[in-house]
């Protein structure tokens, strides 16, 4: 090779040309924000040395107008590739924003597109991460028409190989909607951002004054919308957080989840176990404490840890086997379902059913949220969603029932004629209709009418009621669950029901799909 050729000279003035941008124009933008670049952010995701950029050098595609400035930069404002992170393949784009504010064009577009479908081909895991102010406007229609495409990979990729999206600026416009078809989006507090439109046209339509965090800062998404179910404080940490997920989880869908060999493999009963719950049935408790004295030491990790917070949902590992965990968290409105967390519960349980992870349900639930403003935003519509997830769902599904389990409730939260493979209870397991207090009310209102001492009466047949009826050994004997254990034990007895498990298979009738309650 003619290493003095024309040809080669034009091969290192490409090359440095682009580390030129990269490491001075980009960083020194970025820097000036307080945020990493694209290259930056790629280096700290992967493995070191196991990146490989391809179509480094496409460029902007010009339009027929003159409107607006279009920079002919390399690469177009967004890197693609694959490498590996922990050992497991998996492609990535990221987004340039000192390129016309890493506004998605046509050739951007197809380099996305590009390796989404590789991705898919190849059955590993994509990671989008967006900093982007939208379709681009000097490129018109050829802009929309990108975003469709990316769409409809999207969509395509949905439940054959995990999509992650993480946002690290802006993603305004056309940019938000790929994150939010992905399984999970991260966001860094104080510097990225989500909104369809921003606060000028909200001015300008509303006449409202609102800030950009204000509007779709991280913590809004994390805690009130729920599009996001990863906050962390900078962008090094979001990164991190990004491979510990994907360290829970398979590279698609005709795999099992990564097996940790080297886990916690003590099976000894945990006496700590029989004193959580407190005696008083309506006093609340964490119900983290039991997940963590459940599964493999340390190895609970939470996903939208401030949206909807009676219900808590994670990966964890049982013997290093990832097992997917929802859980009614008592501490936080008595773990009751409402429309937010049964939405955010179903989501959850979908996503274990694409990837083969097996959910285990604690059960602490006093029953669907009763009120005008849920009944009027529809928690029948979204509490079916959750009932639907959990039916549908065909991975090994184990439910152990701490405390209440009350009518609905009951039934939606993986309840044995629902699907559910294993269904145990704890010796303080209450499973009926309703509650001791509504129960009395309707059965015995004559009597209670009548009585001198109401209250008196109110409390007997309460403690009747429980004792004949609102206990796990009703149920226990009649097959509607399989053994009520001792607390201490729910650790191993879990090792072992998901081993015999292991092999569950279900022949489903052929159908296009099914119509869940959207
Ligand atoms: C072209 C854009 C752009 C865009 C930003 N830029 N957004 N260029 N198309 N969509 C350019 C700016 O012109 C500027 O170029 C550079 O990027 C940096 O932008 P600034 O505004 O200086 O940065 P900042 O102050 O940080 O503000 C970032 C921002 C703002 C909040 C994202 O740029 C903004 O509001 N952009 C428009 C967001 C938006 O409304 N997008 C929706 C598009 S419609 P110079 O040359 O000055 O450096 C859409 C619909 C798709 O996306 C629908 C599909 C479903």
């Amino acid at each position: 090779m003619d290493i003095d050729g024309k040809l080669f000279k034009k091969f290192l003035e490409r090359q440095e040309s682009l580390e030129r941008h990269h490491a001075v124009f980009a960083k020194g933008k970025q820097d000036a924000k307080g945020k990493l670049t694209a290259r930056e952010r790629i280096e700290l995701l992967f493995d070191p040395g196991t990146f490989n950029e391809i179509d480094a050098y496409s460029r902007t595609a010009f339009t027929d107008s003159n409107f607006g400035k279009i920079i002919d930069a390399y690469g177009d404002g967004v890197i693609i590739g694959h490498g590996k992170i922990t050992g497991r393949t998996a492609f990535v784009y990221s987004q340039d924003f000192t390129v016309m504010g890493g506004s998605l064009g046509s050739v951007h577009a197809t380099k996305i597109a590009k390796i989404q479908d590789m991705a898919l081909k190849m059955g590993a895991p994509i990671i989008g991460i967006i900093d982007s102010g939208g379709a681009r406007i000097q490129e018109g229609v050829a802009s929309l028409a990108g975003y469709a495409s990316i769409f409809k990979r999207n969509v395509e990729s949905s439940g054959v190989i995990p999509q992650i999206s993480v946002i690290m600026g802006p993603a305004a416009g056309g940019a938000v909607y790929s994150p939010s078809i992905t399984d999970f989006v991260f966001m860094t507090n104080n510097t990225s951002y989500m909104f369809v439109t921003g606060p000028n046209v909200v001015k300008e339509v509303l006449n409202e004054d609102v800030s950009f965090d204000e509007l779709g800062g991280a913590m809004v998404h994390m805690k009130k919308s729920g599009v996001a179910q990863f906050v962390y404080e900078d962008e090094e940490n979001t990164l991190l957080g990004v491979k510990k997920l994907l360290s829970y989880i398979p590279a698609n869908n005709l795999e099992n989840p990564p097996r940790v060999e080297m886990c916690d493999k003590n099976l000894d009963p945990e006496p700590k176990l029989r004193e959580i719950v407190p005696d008083d049935t309506n006093k609340p408790y964490d119900v983290k404490d039991i997940i963590k004295l459940i599964m493999d030491k340390d190895s609970f990790f939470e996903i939208a840890e401030y949206f909807a917070q009676s219900v808590i949902v994670g990966f964890g590992r049982l013997m290093g086997q990832t097992i997917g965990i929802l859980a009614n968290q008592p501490k936080i409105m008595a773990g009751v379902l409402d429309i937010n967390s049964s939405v955010k519960g179903a989501r959850f349980i979908r996503f274990c059913d694409c990837f083969n992870i097996p959910i285990l349900t604690l059960e602490d639930v006093p029953g669907f949220l009763p009120g005008i403003d849920q009944e009027h935003n529809g928690i029948i519509r979204h509490g079916a969603k959750l009932l639907y997830a959990y039916a549908d769902a065909t991975v090994p599904k184990i439910t152990v029932i701490i405390r209440k389990s009350y009518g609905g409730a009951y039934c939606v939260m993986n309840s044995k004629n629902l699907g559910g493979d294993f269904n145990f209870a704890w010796p303080t397991a209450e499973i009926a209709v309703m509650g001791p207090e509504g129960a009395v009310s309707i059965l015995y209102r004559k009597e209670l009418l009548e009585s001198d001492d109401p209250t008196k009466l109110k409390k007997e047949l309460a403690i009747k009621y429980r004792d004949e009826i609102a206990n796990p050994y009703v149920a226990d004997e009649k097959g509607y669950i399989d053994e009520v254990i001792d607390p201490a034990i729910t650790r191993s007895k879990l090792v072992f029901a998901f081993e015999a498990l292991e092999n569950k298979h279900i022949n489903s009738p052929a159908r296009k799909h099914g119509n869940i309650p959207l």
